[in-house]
């Protein structure tokens, strides 16, 4: 039943299957359900990480942009992802970009979104998650992530991102800048050092003790990762995630006239994982382990994660495998970790 209803989603509309994979996964994350899901998914004790000073049950999260309105952190929870970052959240409440934004390319396991941060505005999300630590019971590492609203403009960036930070920081266990989303306009050249380091010094102000880490794109060269990376260690941040989604359409196997179609925005799967695993290699040189490396981007398997892993990420995070893979994909991804991590190949 559970693999038909999958079957069924998965021809609908990739927005409207959203919608209603989310509605499946808040019933999901119900006190009774909850319970019995988290039984069968929750990671063997054995892969319990430390990162950002505290404890993981797993190395497996959520990426932002599924839960953006952090309406269904319990759900993800209960089916195995043992942290989710909610968001990404802007100062402002906004819509996003006009429909359809969101495409799916199968025979290259790949999305491409330009959805527009649409979000609840930081006040919303706050209270909910405020609600969420009132409550209490099991929650997961949960990871907010703030971006720049659109109607702010580039020059008052900082101002709207610290708004974010100091209404979610206090109910956040980690705060991510996300500066490398390709949909609102202008966003990814706050990535240059000279706009970054300031940004990033207000926010950490902002955010006090909760440790605050910065996303990046895959589109990056290699100066560009080090120079972000020294930004890091210089102010002292708690670390980096590698990376966003790209707007290379580069060596995809769906018709080029269909990808044209689709319009722009950011690919995300599969297409990314060479260069998401490029950037962790680089981040890893210049930054020590005492910085956390989240490392997202075309994560599909448990060997994806142990790749990773091996690379010197602390942590991994996935979306579009999630989309593919369906419902049971982070009880999948620890058990197919466990099972590589005790010398068992998943692949010939
Ligand atoms: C539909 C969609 C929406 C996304 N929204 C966000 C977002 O709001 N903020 C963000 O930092 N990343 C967002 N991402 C990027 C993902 O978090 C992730 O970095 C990227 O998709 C690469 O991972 P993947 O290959 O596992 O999907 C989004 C990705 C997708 C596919």
């Amino acid at each position: 039943m559970y693999s038909l209803l999958f079957a069924v989603l998965k021809r609908l509309d990739p927005e409207v299957t959203h919608h209603w994979g989310m509605v499946i996964i808040r019933l999901a994350g119900l006190p009774g359900i909850r319970r019995l899901l988290r039984k069968r998914y929750a990671p063997n004790p054995s892969l319990a990480v430390r990162a950002l000073r505290q404890d993981f049950g797993s190395p497996i999260g959520l990426a932002a942009g599924f839960d953006k309105n952090a309406v269904a952190v319990r759900g993800f929870y209960a089916l195995g992802f043992d942290h989710v970052e909610v968001g990404t959240v802007t100062a402002l409440a906004q819509p996003g970009n006009p429909k359809p934004r969101l495409f799916r390319l199968p025979a290259d396991r790949a999305l491409i979104n330009r959805m527009g941060f649409n979000n609840d505005g930081a006040e919303i999300v706050a209270t909910r998650l405020a609600a969420l630590r009132h409550w209490g019971g099991d929650l997961p590492v949960i990871g907010v992530n703030i971006g720049k609203s659109r109607a702010a403009d580039i020059a008052g960036a900082t101002a709207d991102y610290v708004t974010s930070a100091t209404l979610l920081a206090p109910h956040a266990d980690y705060l991510v800048v996300n500066v490398s989303s390709p949909n609102t306009p202008g966003l990814r050249g706050l990535q240059e050092v000279s706009s970054l380091k300031p940004l990033l010094q207000a926010v950490q102000a902002a955010a006090r003790e909760t440790p605050l880490l910065v996303k990046i794109s895959p589109d990056l060269d290699d100066q560009a990762v080090t120079d972000i990376a020294q930004v890091v260690n210089d102010l002292d941040l708690a670390g980096i995630i590698a990376t966003n989604t790209t707007v290379s359409r580069e060596n995809l196997t769906t018709r080029a006239s269909s990808v044209a179609e689709m319009g722009e925005g950011g690919l995300s799967g599969a297409p990314v994982r060479e260069a998401s695993l490029r950037v962790l290699a680089l981040l890893r040189q210049t930054l020590p382990r005492d910085k956390a490396v989240i490392s997202v981007g075309g994560i599909f398997d448990g060997q994806d994660v142990k790749e990773r892993l091996d690379a010197g990420a602390s942590l991994v995070q996935a979306y579009t495998g999630f989309v593919y893979r369906g419902p049971a994909f982070a009880g999948l991804l620890t058990r197919e970790l466990r099972d590589v991590l005790s010398g068992v190949s998943l692949r010939a």
